[in-house]
């Protein structure tokens, strides 16, 4: 069985870096597609490790990365979708939220994911894997509210968009599914004394916040481990959304 090529998107962030370290440990070709480099000098010191810069919300950028990925690798098997983030002016609500906020955060919370699928699709059912799968982020504002009007509607538009093609995917063996985070601090966020996550923590169950390697075992688990789920959500959120 030839390797596993695993893209992940927005694989620079805060999360996608814990992802990216998961996926090397477990031998897997990785595949960073972010507009950002990573910062890791242990990550970028790992032969397997690869990255190529593109804005997820521009077309053309992500159809030559695909086409670069094609000509250099010949294949990916994985597609783990994670770009994204809220607008400044959509944290006061509909009063302060900006029209042209409400079509950046849509362009890159929602469009994007599915301009990749539709990109990186026949890629993934050419390869010669076991697995194939997509797997995009989404966040507990898709279903309970956290505010972030536009954040939350694009999240929740992963979950229809989802749902319509995981039928269609399927027939290709390709496996789609979301997996909706509660609050996950990263390694540079101070809680301690912080209103906004002191705040959150209130109204998780555990009274611990879901860290970057939940994420990471999670999606491993969900592409390596667990082939019967498809066209599902997998809330990871120690219970903040109950
Ligand atoms: N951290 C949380 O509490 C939390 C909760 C729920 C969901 N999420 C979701 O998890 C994912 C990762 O979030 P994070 O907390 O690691 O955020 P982050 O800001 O640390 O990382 C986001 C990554 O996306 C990249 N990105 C943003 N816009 C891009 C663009 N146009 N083109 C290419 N890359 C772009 C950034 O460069 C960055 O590397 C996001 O989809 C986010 O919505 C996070």
């Amino acid at each position: 069985m030839s390797k596993n090529i695993t893209i992940i998107i927005g694989g620079s962030g805060g999360i996608g870096r814990s992802v990216v370290r998961k996926f090397l440990t477990k031998n897997d070709e990785v595949i960073v597609l972010d507009k950002n480099e990573i910062i890791d000098s242990k990550i970028l010191s790992n032969e397997k490790f690869h990255f190529i810069k593109v804005d997820v919300t521009n077309i053309d950028e992500l159809i030559k990365a695909k086409e670069s990925i094609e000509e250099k690798y010949g294949y990916a098997n994985n597609v783990v979708s994670m770009a994204g983030i809220n607008m400044k002016s959509e944290i006061g609500g509909m009063d302060t939220i900006t029209f042209e906020d409400i079509d950046k955060s849509i362009k890159l919370n929602l469009n994007s994911h599915i301009y990749i699928v539709k990109i990186f699709k026949d890629m993934l059912k050419q390869s010669n894997q076991e697995n194939k799968t997509i797997t995009m982020i989404s966040s507990i504002n898709a279903i309970t509210d956290h505010g972030l009007p536009a954040y939350s509607a694009a999240k929740a538009g992963l979950y229809g968009f989802m749902k319509s093609i995981a039928k269609e995917l399927s027939q290709e063996k390709i496996r789609i599914n979301t997996n909706s985070l509660g609050t996950v601090p990263h390694n540079s966020d101070v809680i301690e004394g912080n209103t906004y996550f002191e705040e959150k923590l209130k109204d998780i169950a555990i009274k611990e916040f879901v860290k970057p390697t939940d994420v990471a075992n999670t999606i491993y688990y969900l592409i390596y481990k667990m082939q019967g789920i498809i066209g599902q959500n997998i809330i990871l959120d120690n219970g903040q959304s109950i």
